[in-house]
């Protein structure tokens, strides 16, 4: 039996309608749909891609933004090493939010150490008035160690370079320890080989 390729998490958090399943499709289908259904629950995609003659295969997880579902959440945040916090670039709320409720319901039951991203979806509408505090996201973004970007699921903007860099972070020797780290203390023998680029042998990082 052949085994797929080594599987990276990445999961999408934020405010009911910021854009998270509009995302998602752009990135997965190169599409936008314009009205789509509340996300129930989670869903769940695939995409095989390659990195350094590598392939990876990222399991995107769309979380339910509404109320009602919360409950659910502490279970998608298992394995969650990656993740969006994502804000509607029109909606002040819901960027606080992402300080006041997804990110703290994060800390509570999520990993240990995770790559985070804040992102400003919409940037179609990017027109001066009525935005949210761009400021105040990249300052929260800086607090909690996560990169920021301004998206567009519409147009297309900035949504391959923020999964690009969202993986280079996560395939980096600086998150390597802690990932081997992570996966010790579960128990688990890391599925990621990462390469050391910083020792320069070209070879790679033995996993435990
Ligand atoms: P929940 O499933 O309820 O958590 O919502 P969601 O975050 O998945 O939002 P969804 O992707 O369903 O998008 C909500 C609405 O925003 C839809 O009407 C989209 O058409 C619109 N939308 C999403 N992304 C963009 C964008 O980049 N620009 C514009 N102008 N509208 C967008």
């Amino acid at each position: 039996m052949t085994e797929g390729p080594p599987s990276i998490k990445i999961t999408l958090l934020g405010n009911p309608g910021v854009g998270k399943t509009c995302i998602i499709s752009r990135y997965i289908d190169d599409v936008f749909e314009e009205n789509n259904a509340p996300t129930i629950g989670a869903n769940y995609s695939e995409k095989v891609i390659n990195k350094n003659g590598k392939e990876y295969e990222l399991n995107i997880w769309d979380t339910a933004g509404q109320e009602k579902f919360h409950a659910l959440g502490k279970h998608f945040y298992k394995e969650a090493y990656v993740v969006c916090l994502v804000y509607d670039i029109t909606s002040q709320e819901s960027l606080e939010h992402l300080k006041t409720i997804w990110y703290p319901d994060l800390l509570k039951y999520g990993e240990k150490y995770t790559i985070l991203a804040v992102v400003g979806n919409k940037s179609d509408l990017y027109e001066g008035d009525n935005l949210a505090d761009e400021n105040f996201a990249k300052e929260f973004a800086k607090e909690i160690g996560a990169t920021f970007q301004l998206v567009s699921a519409k147009s297309g903007e900035g949504i391959n370079k923020l999964f690009n860099t969202l993986v280079d972070r996560f395939l980096s020797p600086e998150f390597n320890p802690k990932y081997e780290e992570m996966m010790k203390l579960k128990g688990n023998t890391p599925t990621i080989q990462i390469e050391n680029k910083k020792e320069g042998k070209g070879g790679k990082k033995k996993c435990c």
